[in-house]
């Protein structure tokens, strides 16, 4: 075969066969394609997509470049979640140790953050000694011995997504939809569970910033998983505002410790209760949706879910008693309180990109791969969307390191609030569902 009709083709539109795709993803991964022809056929995809049928095989190519993960002769089903990426989004951490509390195994390999949305790795490493970079044996060790693992995305596995998004990253192609879901599910098969739920996010603070293009990429993204043979199901949900009430590593660890104890904001618990349901429905854990609700609530309610918390936590090596003591995580000195300067009125909406940016600018996030993070850092939203503040109430806390610091992240911070004299309503209702 030869790259060069392979490229040709996809300029004028055609569809490539498995076997082609599968020889091009073979070969650019061993260094006989060049980057240069590599990234003109990812400019053809990027303005001639690809047919469902090309982008599984292409995922399944890309599977095949690296080590999967095999779960088969564990007695748990295998359930896995991904998440598009948001602003305060912190799910996982909740997640993971409630469905482990279930009786499932939950291997969730996660990300650094990326551009203005935070990574759980990240989030994850505020805890004292906590580490993510488990190799394959400890991981399948952990996940034996307690049911769940929450780790950074094996080297081992799909090596070819990291080479092709390095090139896609320099070439303008990231934006590529089946190549983002072909990247996206490609790591999904390889880590081996049977079962998996997509959260995909529209909106100012998210990747997708329309509903439309939300649900083509979880169309895109249930086709390969059903296509690959894994039980798939994709919900929709609005990222205008912030997840929950904090953006920041130490802060949003703290929040989903107390979600699991019961008295974390409600958007973050409903978000994780209609994910594990789904998980626990499509995995054929539960009859129907209350009972799958009422067990999932009775499992954080005991105190089952946030042991299991404790439990992953000091397998990987950190602090478990975060769990029930969080003040052990990194904290500030500098605590500054914005506050509302107009007459009474509603917060109409709390623009998450210019939230998490502002939590960047602090130093909770990177502008460049090498940068540190700081743990401690970051924004405690205290007024959310259809909120009634008077003058002088609360907006938002600004954890910093200097006055300097939280004086200037004030000012920005005050930019995402907007308000209205009508009562501001919070766009509600059933999400959209798709696949399983
Ligand atoms: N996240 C991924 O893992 N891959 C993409 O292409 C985009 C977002």
């Amino acid at each position: 075969m030869n790259i060069l009709p392979l490229i040709e083709r996809k300029k004028q539109g055609s569809e490539l066969s498995a076997d082609e795709l599968s020889w091009l993803c073979t070969e650019f991964v061993a260094r006989r394609v060049p980057d240069y022809q590599m990234a003109a056929w990812l400019m053809a995809v990027r303005w001639r997509g690809m047919t469902a049928a090309e982008t599984l095989a292409l995922t399944q190519a890309m599977v095949a470049s690296g080590a999967t993960l095999d779960w088969s002769d564990l007695a748990r089903p295998v359930v896995d979640k991904h998440s598009t990426g948001g602003v305060g989004d912190k799910t996982s951490i909740v997640l993971v140790p409630l469905l482990a509390a279930a009786g499932l195994a939950f291997v969730k390999m996660s990300g650094r953050g990326l551009g203005h949305t935070g990574g759980t790795l990240d989030k994850l490493e505020a805890i004292p000694g906590f580490r993510v970079d488990l190799d394959l044996a400890e991981l399948r060790a952990q996940v034996e011995r307690i049911g769940c693992a929450l780790v950074g995305q094996s080297p081992a596995l799909v090596p070819a997504d990291g080479a092709l998004y390095a090139l896609r990253d320099v070439t303008a192609t990231v934006d590529a939809l089946p190549l983002i879901a072909s990247s996206i599910m490609s790591k999904k098969l390889a880590g081996g569970a049977e079962t998996i739920v997509l959260d995909v996010k529209y909106g100012s603070g998210a990747f997708m910033p329309t509903v439309e293009a939300a649900r083509e990429l979880a169309r895109a993204m249930v086709e390969i998983g059903e296509g690959a043979g894994r039980r798939t199901r994709a919900v929709l949900s609005p990222m205008d505002q912030p997840l929950g009430e904090t953006v920041g590593n130490a802060l949003e660890v703290r929040e989903a410790i107390d979600t699991l104890h019961g008295r974390g904001p409600a958007d973050l618990w409903t978000l994780t209760l209609e994910l594990g349901t789904h998980l626990l429905l499509l995995s054929e854990q539960a009859p129907d949706v209350e009972q799958a609700r009422a067990r999932l609530t009775e499992l954080r309610d005991s105190g089952a879910a946030a042991a299991k918390l404790a439990e992953l936590v000091e397998a990987q090596g950190g602090d478990p008693r975060v769990v029930d003591d969080p003040d052990r995580l990194p904290r500030v000195s500098h605590i500054r309180m914005l506050e509302h300067e107009g007459p009474e009125q509603w917060v109409a909406a709390v623009d998450a990109h210019a939230v998490a940016e502002v939590t960047l600018e602090l130093g909770a996030g990177r502008r460049v791969k090498t940068d540190p993070v700081d743990p401690a850092v970051g924004v405690r939203l205290r007024a959310k969307t259809a909120d009634q503040v008077a003058r002088g109430e609360p907006l938002a806390e600004i954890h910093a390191r200097t006055e300097g610091t939280a004086a200037q992240a004030a000012e920005r911070l005050r930019q995402a609030f907007r308000f209205t004299t009508e009562p501001a309503e919070l766009a509600a209702g059933e999400k959209e569902v798709i696949g399983g």
